[in-house]
């Protein structure tokens, strides 16, 4: 109901509408109009109100509010059903609890802020309210669990190309999951998978964006380490845009892995990465070892060449090394 009697105010511009005419409209009773716009104007809607003339929009609030966002989608499945929040504690834990009950394939999870915003490794996201995009989409590909590596491959290509082409920001990323600038990190990706052997139930791509924090808002161990989109450009970012600009790119991606295979979109991480033919260290589960990354296997999983042969790595952390130590 919120958002129908927005796109009426968006539609009337600089124009009142009545309450009469807005419940008419909608089929509802005028203290319901009332009651709707009352919690529009809570979330940040400045609405102007003129007892004989009607409502009229003035402002819309910064935010990743679903009526703001819907608007902007050009996607089939992906944000067509959003779970929203001022604050969560995380929103890949939502996401889950989602998915094991059954919300479809696309669904999104969205907040402002993080309480305990994860990191891959057991560490934390740093997820300060409004100043990035703090997403989770629920995923249910028909591939076989050792293909669900490809969703988190996927999630940076799209990312990496939403931002390209809203911010002009020529990103890198680094294998698996992080997506760079001059060797900073922008982005963050939290894959979680729920399947049995022959099959998965459902995947969480979690992606951190940040947005505009600025370098003396990080905490200090991520000062010199963490960059936003706004301190590279200097200049304003709207995240709504972005947002939409993601969800295209990633349904896009998405649809042609699992309608024609890996291919393209291997293509276009491989011109994205900054660890291909790159001297590594691994930083496996239970042990560490040095080799040069020299590709991609149909599954997503990292080869290594190593002096012992090409070693396969799925997961794990990767840092390019500066020498040849
Ligand atoms: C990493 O770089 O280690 C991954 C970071 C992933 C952060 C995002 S923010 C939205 C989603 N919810 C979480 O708790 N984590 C992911």
């Amino acid at each position: 109901m919120r958002s129908e009697i927005l796109a009426i105010l968006r539609q009337a511009g600089e124009k009142y509408v009545s309450g009469a005419d807005l419940a008419r409209r909608l089929n509802v009773s005028r203290t319901a109009v009332w009651k709707h716009i009352c919690s529009l104007k809570d979330d940040g809607y400045e609405i102007d109100s003129k007892s004989r003339n009607g409502y009229r929009i003035v402002n819309a609030p910064d935010l990743l509010l679903p009526e703001e966002i819907v608007p902007l989608l050009s996607t089939q499945s992906f944000g067509k059903k959003i779970r929203y929040g001022q604050l969560m504690g995380s929103t890949n834990d939502v996401a889950k609890k989602m998915a094991i009950e059954g919300s479809p394939e696309g669904t999104l999870v969205i907040c402002e802020e993080q309480g305990s915003g994860r990191g891959r490794l057991s560490r934390g996201w740093y997820s300060p309210a409004a100043k990035g995009i703090w997403a989770s989409l629920i995923l249910r590909p028909p591939f076989l669990p050792q293909g669900a590596p490809k969703c988190t491959l996927l999630a940076a290509v799209a990312i990496a190309e939403a931002i390209k082409e809203q911010t002009g920001v020529k990103v890198g990323i680094k294998w698996p999951n992080d997506i760079l600038y001059e060797g900073k990190k922008l982005v963050g990706i939290l894959t979680e998978m729920n399947a049995e052997m022959d099959r998965i139930n459902y995947v969480v791509v979690g992606f951190g964006i940040n947005v505009s924090t600025k370098k003396e808002e990080f905490p200090s161990e991520l000062e010199n380490i963490a960059t936003s989109l706004e301190q590279i450009t200097k200049s304003h970012i709207c995240r709504q845009q972005l947002l939409a600009a993601i969800l295209a790119k990633f349904e896009q991606n998405y649809v042609k892995v699992c309608e024609q295979g890996f291919g393209e979109v291997m293509e276009k991480w491989q011109r994205y990465s900054i660890t291909l033919g790159q001297k590594i260290k691994v930083i496996g589960i239970d042990e560490v070892f040095y080799g040069e990354a020299c590709a991609l296997d149909d599954f997503g999983a990292l080869l290594v060449k190593t002096p012992q042969g090409i070693r396969r790595v799925l997961a794990g952390d990767v840092s390019v090394r500066s020498s040849d130590k």
